[in-house]
């Protein structure tokens, strides 16, 4: 059901979203500041979230004309699947504290746009949930130090037909994020958790329909797992307690073991390691640095992205994510190689504002941006862009 002040095309009644800034400014109204600080942050001085945003905009698109743009080719093919536009919901951890059951909403609205959904370790909502809710997601697995929950978690992912394994290599260890540190998300104490709760009183439309309707309120894929985590509020110092900081690249073949499908990494920001990760034979990888929360000072992912395209491009399907907020951002990623991008906070911040409505809504924005760069830069298929349409 759509949240009561949207309409089905996911507008804001009264006032139209009309980007996804819009979606952001409305995430801040209604979601408790703790949250939507977790949301938005980056680690240390936020200076890479700083240049995932600022190389996406400094890349310059050519402006061609006379080019019979009446019809246009944007879907694509990843790993088998057809996507309606080259664009993919990033996982993200904790949706279901956003709305509702958040990552079942957030993936049937991709489900009706025609995208994948990524579901993360971290979700709020299980792999099933999401399955019944709309269909198998993307599943993100982080390597959790219980190997044999880990081998189960890959059974049940595989079980669910999850048609895809991101495995994310860029949180061995918890990032330090110092917005979630003040907000006292890193420690069970409980000055924080009675911060916390005057904050979600505050923000009353949150309260009712996720903490009083959207229950349970846990990692649903890691429940078992998780059962030290008292609050979910305190959940980045239980990361930090449990994820395994001792992964290496044999940790590969342990996986691949247990995942016979498209096995793509996620959080390779180097062309040596995207050699590695060739070498390992995997089918994929994400070009991310974690939307700047984990390594600031690493480079953008907009940066980072052509010398990986030019040394495993060839090999292996190059997916990109980072600073992504419009459509003409997915075509500068295609442009400099990637297949298709994924999106987080884009997502994260429209499920915040208005649960699936918000989230179609926004899917449907970032469409019609591609749509009109598209018709502006005379590229008529999605799988054809490339350099040429850059002006540098
Ligand atoms: C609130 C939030 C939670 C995230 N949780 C996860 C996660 O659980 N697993 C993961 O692999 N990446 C996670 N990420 C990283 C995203 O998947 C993605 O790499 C990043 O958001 C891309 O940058 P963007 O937000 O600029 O689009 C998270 C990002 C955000 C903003």
């Amino acid at each position: 059901m759509p949240a009561p002040d949207y309409d089905s095309d996911g507008s804001r009644r009264g006032s139209r979203l009309s980007d996804v800034a819009d979606y952001r400014a409305a995430a801040r109204r209604r979601l408790p500041d703790f949250l939507f600080e977790y949301i938005d942050g980056g680690s240390y001085g936020e200076n890479t979230l700083a240049a995932n945003v600022a190389d996406m905009a400094a890349l310059t698109l050519r402006q061609r004309v006379l080019r019979d743009v009446s019809t246009l080719q944007m879907q694509t093919e990843v790993f088998g699947q057809t996507l309606s536009m080259p664009v993919v919901l990033s996982p993200v951890g904790l949706a279901g504290m956003y709305a509702r059951r958040g990552e079942a909403q957030a993936a049937r609205a991709a489900k009706a746009a025609g995208v994948p959904f990524s579901l993360s370790t971290v979700g709020v909502c299980t792999i099933g949930e999401v399955a019944a809710a709309a269909t198998p997601p993307w599943f993100q697995l982080y390597m959790i130090k219980d190997r044999g929950f880990m081998a189960e978690l890959l059974a049940t992912a595989r079980q669910a037909a999850c048609p895809v394994l991101l495995f994310t290599v860029d949180l061995p260890v918890p990032g330090s994020r110092y917005r979630d540190a003040r907000n006292g998300l890193n420690v069970a104490s409980p000055a924080a958790r009675l911060r916390q709760a005057i904050d979600g009183l505050a923000h009353p439309d949150w309260f009712w329909d996720v903490l009083v309707r959207g229950g349970p309120q846990s990692l649903g894929n890691i429940a078992a797992a998780s059962t030290d985590l008292g609050a979910l509020q305190e959940y980045m110092g239980w990361i930090g307690r449990n994820f395994d900081p001792s992964v290496t690249w044999k940790d590969i073949d342990w996986v691949r073991e247990r995942w016979p499908g498209p096995l793509v990494l996620k959080g390779v920001l180097d062309a040596e390691d995207a050699r590695a990760a060739r070498a390992c034979g995997v089918d994929g990888l994400v070009v991310s640095n974690h939307g700047g929360r984990q390594l600031d000072g690493a480079p953008s992912s907009v940066a980072a992205l052509p010398a990986i395209v030019e040394a495993v491009g060839d090999d292996l399907t190059v997916l990109m994510d980072g600073g992504v907020r419009s459509g003409l951002d997915v075509l500068k990623a295609l442009a400099l190689g990637a297949k298709a991008c994924l999106i987080g906070r884009a997502w994260a911040y429209a499920l915040g504002a208005g649960g699936e409505a918000g989230v179609s809504g926004m899917l449907a924005i970032l469409r019609q941006e591609l749509r009109l760069a598209m018709s502006l830069t005379g590229c008529l298929d999605v799988r054809e862009a490339g350099r040429s349409l850059l002006t540098d």
